[in-house]
């Protein structure tokens, strides 16, 4: 099982998306059966370590995501990824006008998918501490809820 979370820049959202799911696949033995990736709809961070404000709202809560570069989404991932999760709107219509015809990849929202009463991971790049910590409170909850999933399909 292959799943892939895309934000807008591949420095906030998504790697913490990535982070977060990583831990939590460690810590119920299932690592070595899913992988996990992140990528942006922009090139705008391509190459660049993880926002500094996110790494350390991370850090705070165990999450290495020390080591995680931005790059963009491309029409492979959509062979290459079973799931592919946007965390806001703009990112599933973006994702949507580039999905190839032959394409295995089913797109979603990542909190719609799991049930979370909020749609979107509002983008904290714009926003103080507390829109960091926002954004790990929506995705443990839905990482969680996937974790759950994935122990009931593999
Ligand atoms: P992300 O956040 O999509 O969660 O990585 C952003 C990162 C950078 C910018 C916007 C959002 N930016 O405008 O550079």
């Amino acid at each position: 099982m292959r799943v892939l979370f895309v934000c807008l820049g591949n420095i906030c959202r998504s790697p913490t998306a990535e982070g977060v799911l990583r831990h939590k696949l460690a810590a119920a033995g299932l690592q070595e059966l899913v992988s996990v990736d992140s990528a942006g709809t922009s090139d705008w961070h391509v190459g660049k370590p993880v926002d500094s404000r996110t790494r350390l709202a991370a850090q705070r809560r165990g999450y290495d995501l020390s080591a995680l570069r931005g790059r963009q989404v491309c029409a492979a991932d959509f062979a290459g990824f079973e799931l592919i999760f946007a965390m806001d709107q703009n990112n599933l219509q973006h994702l949507q006008s580039m999905q190839p015809a032959a394409g295995i990849a089913q797109l979603d929202l990542f909190l719609r998918r799991y049930g979370l009463p909020t749609e979107e991971v509002p983008d904290p790049y714009y926003s103080g501490e507390e829109g960091f910590e926002l954004v790990l409170d929506l995705l443990e909850q839905a990482c969680d809820e996937l974790v759950a999933e994935l122990k009931g399909r593999l």
